[in-house]
């Protein structure tokens, strides 16, 4: 195992993860973690990250000294160099000029780290600080045009030292010289993979609820899904997933997730059928973010409701990944890792609930990876990501049950035909809207005024950005048909060609 010591930089995540392609098993501790948990845990090699802060700024993160002195390979990246730096005797300064983006590394050392590297090749820097003299005992492996030390190391003690980052994909060589600490200089063995990983969780998760127990909040959508699966495989019986049907579901989702997690893992399932009260709830409500915290709220409600009833519950797992918590498990404190729309921070207090976050170090393609392994069928897998607050803020304006029915059908027209025609698995997401207002038409002889549909497709890596997907027409065609013709109510569909941004993926 490969420990990585995060100082806050927004690529730490990245550096685990490139290791845990090697089939190194790899995680991210962050630095105020207390010391005694690095020494007990003996990693194979321990990598400091970059970080935002200065070494010699109040306050600047550190890292027990005594670290250099565990025999354990020690690879210092950005702001990790600089503390090796620091707290060894040698000197860093501000740089005159910043440094970001690539530059030329000229390597003068090619044993271990640097062994098959290119005597010059493109790295990517982003710095402010720089080593102007090397603690004692070290060397120096390459330089660029504005780094005099842009790698060093003290052989005996296995101590490196970069000043880019290897782990980002500009450095064009990265992955060989993480792959040479790795395994030329850490002696680790490619043994780890989603099945170990899989091991590795079940004993910790049996370890930690013992035997009290589990419950879960199920959405359908995979992160939750797998989360359940595996805690499932740990504790079995002991675990409650709860599904609330908020009535602001897609067409046959709830069937689809009580058969899947019913039949074929038999896992226990509670399903709240919550529709009426939601509806209730929204009744006149327009506002997009007033929709939201209704439904938030609501979740909530019904959520400790039903966990209150299960006797000897302790623990709440939930299927946080890296990216949903990247901004707050650095040092500021592992506070705010919830994500948003399940607000169950007041939930955790009030019933004195801890976390179980498996999936935690995780990228979604890893838990991809992770499901196939539990033997979650890829319709699952690779589901379009889905909104909390479901159809609610797809039906712009009122929700009402009869607005919802028409968008329902619609939309699973749309997904139909998206499904049908290879395009799923291409796009992020799909879906239809309904739009507030009435337009005129002409169907057979007679003059319409009903419902306007309005269908959208995006690409997109992470939801942040997006592009709208150039459908082909026949495709837009036969949905638009379709619509008109199979949804009572709608004479006119439209196609959305915004980007995000201006616009955002949902209408609102
Ligand atoms: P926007 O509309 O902000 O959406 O461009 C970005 C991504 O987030 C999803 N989304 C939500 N997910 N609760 C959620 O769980 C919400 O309130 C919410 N609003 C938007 C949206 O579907 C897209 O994938």
């Amino acid at each position: 195992e490969i420990i990585v010591i995060d100082f806050g930089s927004q690529y730490t995540q990245l550096i685990a993860r490139r290791i845990r392609e090697f089939n190194v098993y790899s995680e991210i501790i962050p630095c105020n973690a207390p010391f005694n948990e690095i020494k007990k845990r003996k990693p194979a090699g321990i990598i400091l990250s970059g970080g935002p802060s200065s070494v010699y700024e109040d306050g600047a993160p550190t890292i027990d000294k005594e670290i250099f002195n565990l025999g354990i390979p020690i690879l210092g990246i950005c702001y990790g160099m600089q503390l090796i730096t620091h707290l060894l005797g040698g000197k860093v300064s501000k740089a005159e000029k910043k440094e970001y983006g690539k530059a030329i590394l000229r390597i003068e050392d090619f044993s271990d780290i640097f062994s098959d590297v290119s005597r010059e090749t493109v790295v990517w820097m982003s710095h402010a600080d720089k080593i102007t003299e090397m603690p004692e005992g070290f060397i120096r492996l390459a330089h660029t045009e504005n780094s005099p030390y842009a790698a060093m190391a003290d052989k005996k003690k296995k101590i490196y030292a970069l000043q880019f980052h290897p782990e980002v994909v500009h450095t064009e060589e990265g992955k060989k010289i993480l792959n040479n600490f790795i395994f030329k200089v850490c002696g680790c063995s490619p043994s780890w993979n989603m099945h170990s990983f899989v091991e590795k969780q079940i004993e910790e998760i049996r370890k930690k609820v013992g035997s009290y127990k589990v419950v879960c909040a199920l959405s359908g959508g995979v992160d939750s899904t797998v989360t359940a699966v595996l805690v499932h495989r740990a504790v079995g019986e002991s675990l409650t997933c709860i599904f609330v049907d908020n009535g602001l579901l897609r067409a046959g989702e709830r069937q689809k997730v009580e058969e899947m997690l019913r039949n074929n893992f038999h896992i226990n399932l509670k399903v709240v059928d919550a529709s009426e009260r939601f509806l209730r709830r929204l009744k006149g409500v327009r506002d997009p973010e007033r929709k939201r915290k209704i439904i938030g709220g609501e979740f909530i409600k019904i959520f400790e409701e039903e966990a209150k009833k299960i006797e000897g519950v302790k623990f709440l797992a939930q299927g946080t990944l890296y990216p949903d918590v990247i901004e707050s498990i650095s040092f500021k404190g592992p506070s705010a890792t919830i994500k948003s729309h399940h607000n169950v921070g007041g939930l955790l207090k009030r019933m004195k609930l801890k976390l179980i976050e498996p999936l935690r170090e995780l990228f979604k393609d890893e838990v991809r990876q992770l499901g196939q392994e539990l033997g979650i069928p890829d319709e699952i897998l690779y589901r379009h990501p889905f909104p909390g607050p479901g159809l609610a803020i797809r039906c712009v304006g009122e929700v009402t049950r009869e607005r919802l029915e028409i968008l329902r059908q619609a939309d699973m027209i749309v997904l139909e035909e998206i499904k049908n025609s290879g395009w799923y698995k291409k796009v992020w997401q799909s879906f239809a809207v309904l739009l507030p207002i009435k337009t005129v038409g002409v169907m057979g002889d007679e003059r319409t005024y009903e419902h306007v549909i309005a269908v959208r497709a995006v690409h997109s890596v992470d939801g942040m950005t997006a592009d709208w997907v150039r459908l082909p027409y026949e495709l837009l065609e036969r949905i638009s048909n379709r619509i008109i013709n199979e949804v009572k109510g709608v004479n006119r569909v439209v196609y959305d060609i915004t980007s995000k941004p201006p616009g955002t993926i949902e209408w609102e």
